[in-house]
């Protein structure tokens, strides 16, 4: 069976979605006591700074104007709301008033109709056919297809003195979202999966200003290889669903079993697309936290220590055995000599630290760091009138940096985290790695119990130890360079 669609990169806006309002220009924003900002004047130097460091100019933007604020990038207007109740107001309680904004026009070029780009009515009947096998109930098979790959990975540390942290991150994530979802032995692709997505990830972010679309087609060689990234990722989602077809077994109940039972309800070219959403989405995100937090435990090495305590003590690591879902979950008693003093003065659930220590890199160095917005009506936020047009940016780089809730919030510190009241005690909004509602993520469960697992089984065997990387905030916030570690055998 052949695709029938267009390769995402030329694909135009399908019709079933609303159309987008008309941007504010400049000429037509009388401006709003209650959204202080920059002199719109100086759009253009505005516009050159926030494309140097975007998460770094949103947070100066809070820093200076508050939780509201307004500036214009590329002449049209774009509204920051950082507090915990514009958060949840955009993303659950008036997410009807709002689509996809700027950086997802750029995502569907590699995309195209997947759930992370799509909108309604598209959006919801995607969502409803591939919720079911990321139900909690139904990770316990996934866990140990998990646990067998991250052994396999892992062992071939044990004959090398140093690893590319990050490299190594992306293609085991990508191993376990390609063999869980797709029953898929992702080791030809790896490469040709990082190279492409390496310039995607750039070009989506890096291009994301309106305006730059119009040079898309054109012989400019940025362009052009974003064109190329784009359509050498389809084919590798083409091969992967012809080679499922070709082999007449498409029974299975993984996620691309269960997309082409129902080709009634989904066309071929819409599963394409959700295959790719979830292959990138599914391995990039979660490469990275991991990167981050390997980095920053190798800065912290009681933080560490109380990681291998934590792996020294798990039942299913001393059995020798897969974990269900539910082990990696539970939180647990802490008894390591650094939490004595915490476990004095707190009441008595904690958090292990295999949960605080992702809380927090997830925290500080959150994967999807901005949601940006569209008003599609004009609407209220947090006592602010946001306007029809209006680009409107949340961030988790920037709320989850409030000190308001998160003190000395540049330090990273699991311990915050350790008493599960503290995180219930956080107003709705305040940490939001994963989004909220109708667009919150789908592999939230699957991407913490996968996560969890690297974490222990690592902590459990290798001692990693390397410089601190630098950010480079794109599509995601990925560390800079291959982050490379000295490996230590337990
Ligand atoms: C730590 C890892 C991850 C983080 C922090 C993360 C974060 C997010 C966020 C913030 C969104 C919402 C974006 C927005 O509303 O603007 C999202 C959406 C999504 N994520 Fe994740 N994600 C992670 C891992 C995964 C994994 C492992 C998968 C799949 C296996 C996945 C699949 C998706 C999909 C399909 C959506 C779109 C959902 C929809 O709109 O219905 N993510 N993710």
């Amino acid at each position: 069976m052949t695709i029938q669609a267009n390769k995402p990169y030329s694909a135009p806006r399908p019709v079933e979605y609303a159309p987008i309002p008309d941007p504010i220009f400049r000429k037509s924003w009388f401006g709003d006591e209650n959204l202080p900002g920059p002199n719109p004047i100086l759009s253009d130097f505005i516009t050159a700074t926030f494309m140097v460091n975007t998460p770094k100019f949103l947070l100066k933007m809070q820093r200076r104007y508050g939780d509201h604020c307004s500036f214009f990038l590329s002449r049209r207007l774009f509204i920051g709301l950082f507090s915990p109740i514009g958060v949840h107001e955009v993303t659950v309680a008036q997410q009807h008033n709002f689509v996809k904004g700027v950086g997802f026009a750029r995502m569907r070029k590699v995309l195209g109709e997947g759930l992370l780009t799509n909108e309604e009515p598209i959006h919801l009947a995607h969502r409803r056919m591939m919720q079911p096998p990321f139900h909690h109930g139904n990770l316990d098979s996934y866990v140990a297809i998990m646990h067998n790959l991250i052994n396999e990975h892992t062992n071939n540390w044990r004959s090398k003195s140093s690893i590319d942290l990050a490299p190594e991150m992306m293609a085991l994530t990508l191993e376990i979202v390609s063999r869980c979802l797709f029953g898929l032995d992702s080791h030809q692709y790896t490469d040709a999966i990082a190279e492409s997505m390496e310039v995607a990830i750039d070009r989506i972010e890096r291009t994301m200003l309106p305006g730059l679309e119009r040079f898309d087609k054109s012989a400019i060689k940025y362009f052009k290889e974003f064109e190329i990234a784009s359509d050498r990722l389809v084919d590798i989602a083409e091969a992967i669903i012809n080679k499922r077809l070709e082999s007449k077994d498409n029974t299975d109940d993984d996620l691309l079993g269960i997309l082409l039972q129902m080709r009634d309800q989904i066309s071929v070219d819409h599963i394409r697309d959700e295959v790719l959403t979830l292959i990138l989405s599914g391995h990039e995100t979660t490469a990275n936290v991991m990167s981050w937090a390997f980095s920053y435990l190798s800065k912290n090495p009681k933080i560490r220590k109380d990681l291998e305590d934590e792996a020294d003590r798990a039942d299913w690591i001393k059995e020798n055995r897969t974990p269900t879902y539910q082990e990696l979950e539970q939180s647990s008693p802490i008894a390591s000599a650094v939490l004595q003093e915490t476990m004095r003065l707190a009441p008595p659930v904690w958090v292990a630290p295999r949960i605080a220590v992702l809380q927090e890199t997830m925290r500080l160095a959150p994967p999807v760091w901005v949601a940006p917005r569209i008003a599609t009506v004009d609407c209220v936020i947090d006592g602010v009138k946001i306007p029809k047009g209006a680009h409107v940016l949340l961030s988790q780089y920037v709320t989850h940096r409030n000190p308001r809730y998160f003190p000395n919030p540049e330090e990273w510190k699991p311990e915050r985290w350790h008493n599960l009241e503290f995180e219930k005690s956080l107003p709705r909004g305040a940490y939001f790695p994963f989004g909220g509602g109708s667009r919150k993520c789908l592999g939230e469960y699957f991407a913490l119990a996968e996560a969890r697992l690297i974490l222990l089984m690592v902590a459990k065997n290798f001692k990693l130890d390397g410089s601190f990387p630098k950010a480079q905030p794109r599509a995601t916030y990925r560390p800079k360079g291959t982050v490379k570690n000295k490996v230590t055998t337990r």
